[in-house]
C-alpha cells in the first residue's frame, strides 16, 4: 500500500490554492504589500525569523496550518514531550527535550541528566588540576558532528587552556594528523559511542591505545574515558567504570549533544556555558510546545518545507550561515535532517508517495557565493535556502562585518527579485528570481542563542516527519553498507575475490595490485 499526504483534504485545498497564486511572483507580492515583512516574521528572545521571502500569502499560511491540524502534529508533539514510545520501530521514547528540562522532577531522564551533569562537572574540575593539556573526542555521526560544531562555534567562550580535538573517520590519516601534534602524557581520550560497537570509533580507539602504550609509564585508565550506553563493552575495552559517562536509549545519536555526548563541549566552554546551551534549547522547546502554529518558528519552517518541496518543486535545501563560527552547521544539519527524514516508508511501513527529506547541503557565506550560488540563482532546479546571520560579530572589525551581512541580505534580495531581461539587457544575465528563502538572524551568538537555534532545527525536523507520518528517530538505512563493508574487508585482506559482481571484484583487485 502507498501512503500519501496527498489524499488529505487540507492538502488538496493547498494544491488548488497553489494553482490560484502560482502566477504571482515574490517581487509582485512585495510591491503590493509594504507590510509583508511584519506579517511574515517572528521574533523570539533576540532571534528573528523572516519568512517573507517565500511565495506565500496569509491564506497560504492558514491552509498550511490546516494541514498541520489534519496531520495531528499536536498530538505527536505531546507524545514526544510525554516520553511516549513514538520511535515505534525501536520501541523507544524520544527524550532529548528532557535533557534540557532540568526543573522537571517527574522526568526520569531529566533526573539522570542532573546526575550526569554533576559527574561531568567534577571530571572537568579534576582535569583542570591534572597535567592533561589536550582532549581528543573519538566518535562519529551524532557522537562527533554536534560536539565539533558547538566547540568551534563557541570557541570565544573557551573556559580553560585545554585544547579539544576530534577524530571521527576510520581513515588513519585523520588520527595521525591529530596525534602527531600531541604528547601521550598530556592527552585524554573521550571515546564517545552510544553503542560502543561503531567500527570507526573502536578502530580509532585501539590506535589511540597503542599510541599511549608507547610510553610504558602511562596507564590507560588515566587517559581514557567513555560516553556510552554500553558499559559492558566500554569496560571490556579497558575503561574504568567510574570513567564512563551515561547515554540512554531514548536519546538518538543526532539529538545527543545535550547529554554527556557533549562532554567535549563542556570541557571547551565550561559547565556554566554548557548549562546556558541547555537553557537556550529549553526556551525553544517551550516556544515549540506552547506557541500557536502561526507564530511557531519550527512549525512554520516545516510547513514551508512541505510547501516548497511539494508545490514549488524545490529539489534541495541549502543551509547558508553567514558567520565563520557556524562553518560546521551544514554538516551537523545534514545528519540531523537527512538521517531523520530520509525515509521511503511511513510509520506503518507503507511506501511514501511523495518526497520525504529535502536533500540538504550548504556552506558558509560568502565562500558559497563563489561556488554553488550560480545554481541557486540561475539553475533549472529550484533550491530553497536558509540564510543565518549574527548581528553582533565576535570581533570589532565592523567594516568587514558589514560587508558580510550586506552580502547575506543582498543574496536574499537577489533570489527574491531576480533581474528581468529588460533590466539585464542579455538573456545570460537574466535572473528568474521568485526563489524562496528564510532568514534566521540572531542578535548575538551565545551558548543560549545557539541552543535555541539548534532546537529550532530539531523541532522543524520532527514536524516535517510528523506531517509525512514518518518515524524520524530510527536510521535503518545505514545498516546494509556497514554489513557489506565487513564482508568485503575479509575479501580485501585474505581471499581471492569470488562471488561478487564484476565492479566490486574489479575495485578490490585494483586495490590489491597497488599494494
Ligand atoms: O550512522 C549510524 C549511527 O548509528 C548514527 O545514528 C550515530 O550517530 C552514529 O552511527 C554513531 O553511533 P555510536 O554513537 O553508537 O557510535
Amino acid at each position: 500500500m502507498s501512503s500519501t499526504i496527498k489524499k488529505l483534504s487540507s492538502y488538496q485545498v493547498l494544491a488548488k490554492h497553489f494553482d490560484d497564486i502560482n502566477s504571482h511572483t515574490l517581487r509582485e507580492l512585495f510591491t503590493q504589500d509594504e507590510g509583508r515583512f511584519s506579517k511574515f516574521s517572528v521574533q523570539f528572545e533576540g532571534l528573528l525569523f523572516d519568512y517573507s521571502k517565500n511565495r506565500i500569502t496569509k491564506d497560504t499560511v492558514a491552509k498550511l496550518i490546516a494541514l498541520f491540524n489534519e496531520c495531528d502534529v499536536d498530538a505527536w508533539r505531546e507524545k514526544m514531550f510525554a516520553g511516549e514510545k513514538i520511535n515505534s520501530t525501536e520501541n523507544r521514547g524520544v527524550q532529548h527535550t528532557a535533557l534540557r528540562d532540568l526543573e522537571n522532577k517527574n522526568s526520569e531522564i531529566a533526573n539522570k541528566q542532573i546526575d550526569a551533569l554533576k559527574k561531568i562537572e567534577s571530571f572537568i574540575a579534576k582535569l583542570k588540576k591534572s597535567n592533561i593539556t589536550d582532549v581528543v573526542n573519538i566518535g562519529i555521526g551524532g557522537s562527533h558532528l554536534g560536539p565539533q560544531f558547538v566547540c568551534d562555534a563557541l570557541r570565544e567562550y573557551s573556559s580553560s587552556n585545554l585544547n579539544v580535538h576530534f577524530v571521527a573517520n576510520v581513515d588513519a590519516e585523520e588520527i595521525n594528523r591529530v596525534l602527531e601534534t600531541l604528547n601521550p602524557k598530556n592527552t585524554m581520550f573521550i571515546v564517545t559511542s552510544k553503542s560502543f560497537t561503531t567500527q570507526e570509533t573502536l578502530t580509532n580507539s585501539i590506535t589511540a591505545r597503542s599510541w599511549l602504550a608507547l610510553d610504558i609509564n602511562l596507564k590507560n585508565q588515566d587517559h581514557f574515558v567513555a560516553v556510552t550506553a554500553n558499559v559492558k563493552k566500554a569496560t571490556e575495552f579497558g575503561i574504568a567504570e567510574e570513567n564512563i559517562f551515561p547515554m540512554w536509549d531514548e536519546i538518538g545519536g543526532r539529538y545527543s549533544l545535550w547529554s554527556a555526548v557533549g562532554l567535549s563541549i563542556a570541557v571547551k566552554i565550561g559547565m556554566e556555558n554548557f548549562r546556558e546551551l541547555l537553557k537556550g534549547a529549553h526556551a525553544m522547546d517551550q516556544h515549540f510546545f506552547d506557541t500557536p502554529a502561526d507564530e511557531n518558528i519550527p512549525v512554520l519552517m516545516a510547513l514551508l518545507d512541505i510547501w516548497n518541496q511539494h508545490f514549488l518543486n524545490t529539489t534541495a535545501h541549502a543551509i547558508l550561515p553567514y558567520d565563520v563560527r557556524l562553518t560546521y552547521l551544514p554538516a551537523y544539519l545534514q545528519q540531523l535532517v537527512m538521517e531523520s527524514n530520509g525515509k521511503s516508508v511511513d510509520r506503518q511501513g507503507n511506501k511514501l508517495a511523495v518526497a520525504s527529506s529535502a536533500i540538504l547541503f550548504g556552506d558558509v557565506g560568502t565562500n558559497a557565493q563563489h561556488s554553488f550560488f550560480q545554481l541557486l540563482h540561475q539553475g533549472t532546479q529550484l533550491v530553497s535556502c536558509d540564510f543565518i546571520g549574527i548581528a553582533k560579530p565576535s570581533h570589532d572589525n565592523y567594516a568587514q562585518h558589514e560587508i558580510l551581512l550586506a552580502n547575506m541580505i543582498g543574496q536574499t534580495q537577489a533570489l527574491m527579485m531576480g533581474q528581468s531581461l529588460e533590466e539585464a539587457g542579455d538573456e545570460h544575465k537574466v535572473f528568474s528570481g521568485n526563489r524562496a528563502s528564510n532568514t534566521i538572524f540572531l542578535s548575538q551568538l551565545t551558548p543560549y542563542s545557539l541552543g535555541m537555534l539548534l532546537a529550532i532545527y530539531e523541532h522543524r525536523t520532527f514536524v516535517h516527519g510528523a506531517l509525512l507520518n514518518i518515524n524520524s528517530f530510527d536510521q535503518m538505512g545505514v545498516e546494509l553498507g556497514k554489513r557489506l563493508a565487513n564482508k568485503l574487508l575479509d575479501k580485501i585482506r585474505n581471499e581471492s575475490v569470488t562471488g561478487e559482481d564484476s565492479s566490486t571484484s574489479g575495485l578490490i583487485d585494483f586495490y590489491k595490485q597497488n599494494n
